[in-house]
């Protein structure tokens, strides 16, 4: 996206559209009184008639002498009680009108009256329209005939000032790594296979500076003894990955945030075939994807931290080759796994990655991101993710950076009793403990293999893809924990 400013509306330039914005319960915005001085012929058009400013309300009127065809009257609700979250959901309704009329550019006029600082207000604005401004394409290349959707490709902010722009063009930075995000989840899982992972991790590092990746293939994974990711891979046709991707922003310091990512390219359930639900599987390495996108987008920004990701990839099929219920495996770490249910295998390729980045990375805290259980969306919905931690600072800091960027967190315990659930008669552990509080039972299974170190895991399988479209979200791939965690890593 193309962000500029202009001081003042006397500057401004044509385009599809002027976004006026005004506020609940005010006759007119003292903006628009503003902006009429600033220009004679602004009067007229602007009458707001029984439009009143509320949340979510929008108006389009057609002005002519006017560098726009039309302007928009946006609702931005009461004043006094305007957040981030309320700016990207109303600029969210702007986008919508713009792809049904094809607008490609448009001019923000800035809301003057200040309930919250410029910066914050411009960054709520841009994140609401660059959000929603996500359209996924490549697949319909190939399938679709139709003409591509117009999505915005250029818009002005009329009175931001240099900081504020710098801001919009941040939020524009983090934006292409959520949408890197998404394109990788929406993708056809017969294309974005564990080798595609690792071709744009390899990608990432040649184009972003201090960056660099290393993809373990199916033989060094042998090698390094990952015998759960092994185990996890036998149904399928496809070889796993294990790719690490490294950032170093500030390579004097020690301090060193690892981001693991579930890279479940398909998930069938294995021989214990998923009987319902297997249509959105695909989804299952949203986790890869949201390490890959925060690698983009920190590169990108050129913050000053270390940072790096760790994906374990493959698909979960089904084949007379496939990993069994019942059976023990043995993975990294040496432990030996009782295999409750082959459709908890996230799990599995994730403790093989959290071992070996304890023992291999030096890891200052991990940050795990999985679509692990159903159970989650029974227990919080696609409001928020579940948060597991052995960390109580971690926590908080996940805790406050999800306020931020409204991709809100829900801490659930890790009480030393449920794990009773998952001893083994024949292993040392077993992956699955029965139905109750089974989000927690798996974040429990991660916990043996992360040892002292601080870590959190972060349960995404209800917020990192969509049914339908939600306010500032398209459906399907929403790119969760990519703003998360460019805002934690700031401000660490
Ligand atoms: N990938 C699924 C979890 C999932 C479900 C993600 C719905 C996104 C949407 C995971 O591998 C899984 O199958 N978990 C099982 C665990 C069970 C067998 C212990 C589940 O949640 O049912
Ligand atoms: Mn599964
Ligand atoms: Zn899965």
């Amino acid at each position: 996206m193309d962000i500029t400013s202009v001081p003042s509306l006397a500057g401004r330039k044509s385009a599809g559209l002027l976004v006026i914005p005004f506020w609940k319960g005010k006759k007119q915005a003292k903006i628009a009184v503003e902006a009429a001085a600033l220009n004679k012929h602004f009067t007229g058009p602007i009458s707001t008639q029984d439009f009143q400013g509320k949340e979510g309300e929008i108006v389009i009127v057609y002005v002519t002498g006017q560098p726009e065809k039309r302007f928009a009257l946006l609702g931005l609700g009461v004043e006094e009680e305007i957040t981030v979250e309320k700016f990207r959901r109303a600029y969210a309704h702007v986008t919508k009108i713009c792809r049904k009329k094809k607008i490609s550019d448009i001019n923000v006029l800035l809301p003057k009256q200040r309930g919250i600082s410029g910066q914050d207000l411009v960054y709520g604005i841009v994140e609401g329209i660059l959000l929603s401004n996500y359209v996924f394409t490549s697949l319909q290349k190939d399938v679709i005939k139709d003409e591509p959707p117009v999505i915005l490709s250029k818009m002005t902010l009329i009175g931001a000032n240099k900081a504020e722009l710098e801001v919009a063009h941040k939020c524009s930075i983090i934006c292409d790594g959520v949408n890197l995000t998404r394109d990788l989840v929406n993708g056809n899982a017969d294309d974005v296979t564990p080798h595609h992972l690792a071709a744009v991790a390899r990608g990432l590092s040649k184009t972003c500076p201090h960056t660099t990746t290393t993809v373990f293939d199916k033989k060094r994974i042998v090698k390094e003894k990952m015998g759960l990711l092994l185990a996890v891979n036998r149904g399928s046709t496809s070889d796993p990955a294990f790719i690490i991707i490294e950032y170093k922003g500030n390579p004097k310091s020690k301090d060193k945030t690892v981001i693991v990512g579930k890279g479940i390219t398909f998930d069938t359930g294995g021989l214990n075939l998923k009987s319902s639900g297997m249509e959105t599987m695909k989804q299952d390495m949203a986790g890869a994807a949201t390490v890959l996108g925060t690698i983009h987008a920190v590169a990108s920004l050129g913050l000053k931290v270390n940072v790096t990701g760790v994906i374990p990839s493959t698909e979960n099929s089904i084949s007379s080759t496939s990993y069994k219920p019942g059976d023990v495996y043995v993975g990294y770490s040496g432990k030996t796994v009782e295999n409750g249910n082959t459709d908890a295998e996230g799990r599995l390729v994730l403790a093989d990655a959290l071992a070996y980045t304890v023992d291999q990375l030096s890891p200052t805290r991990i940050i795990d991101f999985a679509t692990l259980t159903g159970a989650i969306e029974i227990t919080l919905g696609d409001e928020a993710s579940g948060l597991f931690s052995n960390n109580d600072v971690l926590s908080d800091l996940l805790i406050r950076s999800g306020t931020i960027t409204s991709e809100r967190l829900w801490r659930l315990p890790l009480y030393p009793e449920y794990k009773e659930a998952l001893k083994s008669d024949i292993a040392d552990i077993k992956s699955t403990g029965g139905r109750g509080a089974s989000s927690i039972k798996a974040a429990m299974f991660l916990q043996a293999f992360v040892g002292e170190t601080p870590w959190a895991h972060l349960d995404i399988a209800s917020t990192a893809f969509l049914t339908s479209e939600k306010r500032y979200q398209p459906k399907n791939a929403t790119g969760m924990g990519v703003r998360l965690m460019v805002s934690l890593l700031e401000n660490l």
